[in-house]
């Protein structure tokens, strides 16, 4: 499959003859963790110093690198997505759905229960310079307002937690896919994200939960274990799948079959 996206072509100044959905990562290049590229730029090992020294922040503690690009190339690593309409699932404010626009020449529908998200997202895209590969649709997940065997790629990080049906909601992200495509939905930061920032994003998390008493951090942990996901999505009825632990998230990956 050829990318015959203009806008993508003028972005990337690049050929879309060079665009194939299974050449993503060397069409466009590796997509790099903006603290990782900072680090190589002055020669720097990754770490808690030397992203220090790299981006000259002493409090670099209060701002975490940015976990979405290395999201996304778990994405394209687990799901090595064919260009075409990809589907961001609970999407937020579209960080997830922007660092995989900007690694592709796919166009990337937000989809989220929430209008303000979604206004976020778009707010986000036109920032970015990607207004023109990024839609929004309000929706749910139990209930998508998308034509099946329609799209080429789902992801949802850190939203299926939310969902009041999350077993309904896994059997509509299978209808929308097609034959042959991969969801990604679950949680986490990407295998290459920095162990440092981990602990400390950790650190801060479990920090804020407990101050909401000992239930909530229960009812925290209850939902995000690998056996909850398997679970639904055995609820579900999905044939074949599979939970792929990135420690300290995890994933659902699932394929739609061709037959
Ligand atoms: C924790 S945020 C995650 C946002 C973003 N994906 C990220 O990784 O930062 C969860 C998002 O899921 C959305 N959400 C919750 N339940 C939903 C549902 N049933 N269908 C669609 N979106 C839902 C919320 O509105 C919210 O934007």
């Amino acid at each position: 499959m050829t990318c015959d996206d203009e806008q993508a072509k003028e972005e990337k100044g690049r050929s879309p003859d060079e665009c194939t959905g299974e050449q993503i990562r060397k069409c466009h290049g590796e997509v790099q963790h903006p603290c990782t590229t900072s680090y190589k730029d002055k020669g720097l090992k990754p770490g808690r110093e030397s992203c220090v020294e790299a981006e000259g922040t002493p409090e670099r503690a209060t701002h975490l690198p940015e976990w979405f690009v290395p999201v996304a190339e778990d994405v394209f690593n687990y799901c090595r997505p064919d260009q075409g309409l990809w589907v961001d699932l609970g999407s937020g404010s579209g960080g997830l759905g922007l660092a995989l626009a900007r690694g592709s020449c796919s166009t990337v529908v937000f989809v989220d229960s929430s209008a303000k998200a979604l206004s976020d997202a778009l707010e986000n895209a036109k920032q970015s310079g990607l207004a023109g590969r990024a839609r929004a649709v309000a929706g749910r997940a139990e209930s998508l307002p998308l034509a099946s065997g329609s799209v080429n790629l789902v992801t949802s990080r850190g939203s299926i937690f939310f969902w009041n049906d999350p077993p309904r909601g896994l059997r509509e992200v299978y209808r929308i896919l097609r034959p042959g495509a991969r969801a990604l939905v679950g949680g986490g930061f990407g295998s290459s994200y920095p162990e440092w920032a981990l602990e400390e994003f950790r650190r801060r998390r479990d920090k804020h939960i407990r101050a909401q008493g000992r239930k909530a951090l229960h009812d925290w942990y209850e939902v995000r274990r690998p056996e909850w996901l398997a679970a639904q999505a055995q609820a579900a009825g999905l044939g074949e799948f599979l939970v792929k632990p990135v420690p300290p998230g995890f994933w659902l990956l699932v394929e739609k079959g061709t037959g």
